[in-house]
């Protein structure tokens, strides 16, 4: 299961959105034997956003070359009927967004309940009050640093101060905070400073395509987090 202790550092969760689709188990094999700490699969609905993307079956497909942790995001409206096929298909983490769901406090329970990790993604625009009755039923917390949908957009430093209240609504839970949209080594500092210890990264890990580039791709994100001001 997912290693949730707070107090480790920096986990990076390459979105294979960025991968080569024809070949998914060996790009997750490369990003995994190159370090990665966690997989991100995004499960896109066509309707919530406006993207087709990974559903169950690939999932249980790639889940064999998966030794690490499959962290699945859900961009689908509504999604309640899909939770059990992709905790089926092996995802350790479900986040579902808290604007595609009428009952979110549920969902929550329902990923618990299928043995999963349970996560909550904010839309740019969904303030961090959409979370504060749910934080004892959730283990992730993704703030989407991009409008979702696509990979390679550009990063919305907006979201940096709401981040910042996010990391103090947590206080002491095991809750991860993660960004998802954008991430390269130059915002890294910055998401530190505000409370991230989870990046999904897509186009940042995978530009280049070969393990070569991939270990050299999160070299620099895990350089860029050690660096102080
Ligand atoms: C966007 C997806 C992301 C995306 C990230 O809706 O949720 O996971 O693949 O890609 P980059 O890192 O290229 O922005
Ligand atoms: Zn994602």
């Amino acid at each position: 299961m997912p290693d949730f202790d707070p107090a480790r550092p920096l986990k990076i969760a390459p979105s294979i959105m960025s991968a080569d689709f024809a070949r998914l188990g060996q790009e997750i094999r490369a990003i995994e034997d190159q370090g990665c700490d966690w997989v991100h699969v995004d499960g896109m609905d066509g309707h919530f956003v406006p993207n087709l993307a990974i559903g169950p079956n690939v999932c249980a497909a790639i889940r064999p070359y998966i030794r690490t942790v499959m962290d699945v995001h859900l961009m689908i409206s509504p999604v309640d009927e899909y939770l059990e096929p992709y905790a089926r298909a092996g995802a350790d983490i479900i986040t579902v967004h808290a604007e595609a769901t009428p009952h979110l406090d549920r969902s929550l329970a329902v990923i618990r309940d299928l043995g999963c990790k349970a996560g909550v993604a904010l839309n740019p625009a969904t303030s961090e009050s959409a979370i504060e009755y749910v934080l004892d039923k959730i283990d992730l917390i993704l703030v989407m640093t991009v409008n979702p949908g696509f990979g390679g957009q550009t990063f919305l430093s907006g979201q940096l101060p709401k981040i910042r209240r996010i990391r103090a609504m947590i206080g002491q839970r095991p809750i991860r905070l993660e960004i998802d949209g954008g991430v390269t080594p130059g915002i890294v500092p910055a998401a530190r400073a505000a409370g991230v210890d989870t990046v999904v990264a897509g186009t940042a890990v995978f530009k280049g395509g070969t393990p070569e580039h991939y270990a050299a791709n999160m070299r620099a994100l895990r350089e860029a987090w050690d660096i102080r001001d």
